[in-house]
């Protein structure tokens, strides 16, 4: 049993193969958090928990002259405002009287197999047997407010997943204004957050500070997850890095405004609270209703953050993405945006495909532009039927002559908004969010669909599954332009504005959820502005995701680098693009952006059209070598070989299969000196007695220096790991070279 309840003790035990959760029923009632961390095989850690009288740290009622006893100081499972614990809240509730309290005591428990799942949210799935939950229901006896945390322990993965459900059993109606689904409050002082900050084109770099007195916060208002902050964190002890530290990872399974705060209180120790942002938010719950707070996977490593993320890239790919996809090889594809932007024609776009099927490219993408009257980026969003000036034949035209090309076909759509000057609006004026009284926030020229209403999700669920019920649709790119603002409903009650933000998230799960059960069949990815909205609620719907706009391959190693801490290789989704590249105007070697996107769900995008023999030659190479080694890349083991924030000269990284009989490591010069140092990488993940064969290949596209530079070399796994692998001397900037590792037979 991977949960177990000491009724005795009132002492909760949660073990998975390297980590224990413990927590303690107190002599009050109260759920207390005794521990999270390395296993502890035995025994309860009930010592732990200690209290001297503190001024300024009062004592619950029924604690009596206890005075030891505070809610201030104790470390609680599921804090709530209002009751004596002044630290970062989970839960605050509004009674119908104004008070605002709750004071969450034990009632029960339950064990039971497999894993609880959240009605309309997305979730860690597992089959009977793959997982264990536990529920605990605590109760809010003055009001009669109920809520049940519930815990899902993946053993093999070292992950405890938490969320909550909040009802109102009492009689008159409540309010929340706070509603996040899990705390940590662990005993120590030494953690550092590591956070992943950036912007549009600039997605999760990473970032690391001390937590300190006070709080350090990581949050999206954006009615996103955002570009700006992402809803995954890691607490680690001081100095942990990929091989050595002990760190928490937490991950918020959900795709609007978050927060995760990190707080050290007076007695130095730390709180870690993640949920919906509570700012705008405001949520009513009559007599018997029930409210889910979404899910948060903690992961824990003992060993540093590397483990940590091939815990989750592990978990994400086996429990949380779903449908035909979630472990077969993906198509690589061609996009058009980057080539033609809104300007094409079905010949245009048909000459493009030729091509691409000519250099191996197994699927076109039809981006944005080919709906209603959209040539620029003001118009035509909400008209969901083809364009006959540029598609004569529509959707299904079109498709019909991609396949007969021997290609699949994919499309670009975005659902979730609306551009004044189109027939949506025109019809249905109220179907954005906008304040009344007020003129609209504009970014991009377009406006957001109220997803909250069912008209509007019925609609584009009708409009834009007629396009694919009619045409032979085998990818479809799900886009998202920009922020909410405004967030106001025509359809909701003034009293009820507070619920628009969250009802807008359930409103695109819910379409999302229509869209690929009705179309299992077809590859979906999902966009925001490239990785707006790249979180683990997304994934369970699609299983991967454009990773940014940013299609520069020098700066997608930083960002590629940033996302692989929470996320698998096969969620994201990376492109070769045009030399120079159209965002920062860096000449890179095809082979280069080649190496940097195969750590992805791999395709291109440019004019193919315009490429040299040389460049079609290596492209057809490259998508030669991809297939060949997709799945390891994809579903293999990942290890950064290199801090992308602090080594300048070189990034590297590497693939390992489970069995660890092949690997592949890749290398990418950042900055060429003109008196090079020696640079070297010590490979991970081989068995440390095998024998490897080591090919080393320096990739070019150099007019003139047709045959690649090899060197093989053979070695142990040991040697490989401790001593590690010379890096040839690079001669230019961006210069590339890769390992291939197989294991020899003895
Ligand atoms: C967003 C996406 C791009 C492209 C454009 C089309 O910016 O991230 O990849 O699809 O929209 O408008």
């Amino acid at each position: 049993m991977a949960i177990t309840f000491n009724e005795k003790t009132k002492v909760f035990s949660m073990h998975t193969k390297n980590s224990t959760w413990q927590m303690q029923v107190s002599k009050y009632g109260h759920l207390l958090h005794l521990y999270y961390g390395r296993k502890i095989s035995e025994g309860e850690l009930s010592y732990l928990v200690r209290g001297i009288n503190r001024g300024f740290s009062g004592t619950p009622y029924e604690a009596g002259e206890d005075r030891a006893y505070s809610l201030d100081t104790y470390p609680q499972e599921y804090s709530a405002f209002g009751v004596g614990d002044y630290r970062e809240a989970c839960l605050c509730v509004e009674h119908e009287d104004g008070s605002r309290a709750a004071e969450l005591l034990f009632d029960s428990c339950e064990i039971c197999q497999g894993k609880y799942m959240l009605s309309g949210l997305p979730a860690v799935w597992a089959d009977k047997g793959e997982a264990e939950t536990l529920k605990i229901l605590l109760k809010d006896k003055a009001s009669g407010v109920e809520v049940t945390l519930l815990y899902g322990v993946f053993e093999e993965y070292d992950v405890i997943t938490r969320a909550c459900r909040i009802r109102n059993g009492g009689e008159t109606e409540v309010w929340l204004e706070r509603a996040l689904s899990a705390c940590l409050d662990i005993q120590r002082d030494d953690l550092e957050m590591i956070t992943f900050y950036g912007r549009h084109t600039m997605e999760r770099l990473i970032e690391r500070g001390k937590c300190r007195h006070g709080k350090i916060v990581a949050d999206s208002l954006r009615g996103s997850s955002s570009h700006q902050q992402n809803p995954f964190v890691i607490l680690c002890e001081t100095g942990a890095g990929e091989e050595w530290g002990e760190c928490y990872g937490m991950s918020l399974v959900y795709s609007g405004s978050f927060l995760a705060v990190a707080e050290v209180d007076q007695l130095n120790q730390t709180r870690f609270v993640m949920g919906i942002h509570p700012q705008g938010f405001r949520w009513k719950l009559k007599a018997g209703e029930e409210f889910t707070a979404p899910e948060v996977i903690f992961s824990f490593g003992g060993s540093g953050y590397g483990d940590l993320s091939r815990n989750l890239h592990r978990l994400y790919r086996e429990h949380l993405t779903r449908g035909k996809y979630r472990d077969k090889r993906r198509p690589v594809l061609l996009n058009n945006w980057e080539a033609t932007e809104f300007h094409f024609t079905e010949e245009q776009l048909l000459s493009l495909a030729a091509d691409a099927k000519e250099l191996g490219v197994e699927l076109f993408v039809m981006d944005d532009g080919w709906f209603g009257g959209r040539n620029h980026d003001r118009c035509g969003l909400g008209d969901w039927r083809a364009n006959p000036k540029k598609l004569p034949k529509g959707v299904k035209g079109l498709a019909e002559k991609i396949h007969q090309l021997g290609m699949e076909f994919g499309i670009w759509i975005e659902p979730e908004m609306i551009n004044e000057d189109s027939d949506l609006f025109r019809t249905h004026p109220d179907w954005c969010l906008t304040a009344p009284g007020r003129t609209p926030n504009r970014e991009r020229g377009q406006l957001v669909l109220d997803m909250s209403r069912p008209e509007a999700r019925d609609y584009l669920f009708d409009s834009i599954g007629k396009i694919l019920r009619k045409a032979k649709v085998d990818y479809v790119k799900w886009d998202m332009n920009r922020s909410l603002s405004d967030v106001w409903s025509g359809a909701c009650s003034a009293m009820r504005q507070g619920e628009i933000g969250h009802r807008y998230v359930l409103g695109v799960y819910e379409l999302m959820e229509r869209f690929v059960s009705c179309f299992p069949d077809i590859l979906w990815e999902g966009c925001s502005g490239g990785g707006g909205r790249f979180d683990a609620g997304m994934l369970y719907y699609m299983p991967q995701i454009w990773c940014s706009d940013n299609t520069d391959a020098i700066e997608r190693i930083s960002i590629q680098y940033g996302t692989s801490f929470g996320y698998p290789v096969s969620s994201i989704g990376a492109h070769v693009s045009v030399s120079p590249n159209l965002q920062t105007g860096r000449t890179m070697p095809l082979a280069t952006r080649g190496i940097v996107a195969m750590a992805g769900a791999f395709g291109y995008e440019l004019d193919v059209r315009k490429l040299n023999c040389r460049e079609r030659e290596l492209i057809r190479e490259q998508i030669r070598w991809y297939k060949q080694y997709q799945e390891l890349m994809l579903y293999g083991d990942y290890y950064r070989l290199t801090k992308t924030e602090e080594n300048q000269d070189f990034a590297a990284w590497q693939f390992v299969s489970r069995n660890q009989k092949l690997s592949l490591a890749s290398a990418v010069c950042l900055h060429a000196r003109s008196n090079p140092l020696f640079g070297r990488i010590r490979l991970k993940g081989l068995k440390e007695d095998a024998w490897y064969q080591v090919r080393r290949e320096r990739l070019t596209d150099e007019p003139g220096m047709e045959s690649e530079e090899q060197e093989v070399t053979m070695c142990p796994g040991g040697g490989l790991m401790h001593a590690g692998v010379n890096l040839p001397v690079f001669e230019k900037d961006y210069e590339s070279v890769r390992f291939v590792v197989e294991m020899m037979e003895c």
